[in-house]
């Protein structure tokens, strides 16, 4: 009783946060440089699918793919149906469908550095170099962008107390980029305590 309430305020925050980032980021600048020439993006773990009907409605060209667990997948009511937006079910840890942009918004920061690394492989596995236009776009705290900051570090003690993940330094980001493969990243600081971060390869 207690966890389905639980899992029920969990999924209405993350709804809601969504819709938050989703009205900050599709009126800023700097994603529409991040959008440029996209043609098809997934949402990893992309929960009732908030972030990517919102990016979906305002890209009509661009193919969008909600992936996440095949029990949440299952369980997704949305009133409106959106022409460009799927949802598939899986595994990040055993492939992700390919896509020019994948999105992995408020995932990291559950998993320590063993699962990024490992969930990371599979979003290199399912995008094209950057000279044919595929990058992996990560929302998430990078701790200390844009200043030290007392939400971060409160955030920090909080994953590592309940999921064992962690919020991440520049460096530790980094690190975690190199070991999964990839050769370059760019930090967007357009929300806050929150940053954008899309990553590449060569
Ligand atoms: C913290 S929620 C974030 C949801 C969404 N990205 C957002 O920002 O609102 C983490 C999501 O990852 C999904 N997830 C967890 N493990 C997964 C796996 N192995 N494969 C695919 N999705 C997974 C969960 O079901 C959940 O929807």
């Amino acid at each position: 009783m207690i966890d389905t309430k639980f899992n029920e305020l969990f999924q209405q925050a993350m709804t809601s946060d969504s819709q938050l980032i989703a009205r900050v980021l599709l009126t800023s600048n700097e994603f529409k440089g991040v959008m440029h020439g996209v043609e098809s993006l997934v949402d990893v773990g992309g929960g009732d699918g908030t972030m990517a009907s919102s990016i979906a409605l305002a890209y009509p060209d661009v193919k969008c793919t909600v992936f996440d667990l095949p029990n949440v997948v299952e369980g997704i009511q949305r009133n409106e149906k959106v022409g460009n937006l799927t949802y598939v079910a899986g595994d990040m840890f055993e492939a992700i469908p390919h896509a020019q942009l994948i999105l992995l918004k408020w995932i990291l920061h559950n998993w320590n550095d063993e699962n990024c690394i490992k969930v990371l492989k599979q979003c290199k596995e399912a995008i094209q170099s950057r000279d044919k236009g595929g990058k992996l776009l990560i929302i998430d705290m990078v701790v200390g962008i844009p200043s030290d900051n007392l939400n971060q570090a409160l955030a920090n003690v909080h994953m590592l107390s309940i999921l064992g993940g962690k919020e991440r330094t520049e460096q530790q980001w980094k690190y975690l980029f190199i070991n999964a493969g990839f050769n370059d990243y760019k930090i967007l600081s357009i929300l806050g305590p929150r940053s954008v971060i899309e990553v590449y390869l060569a």
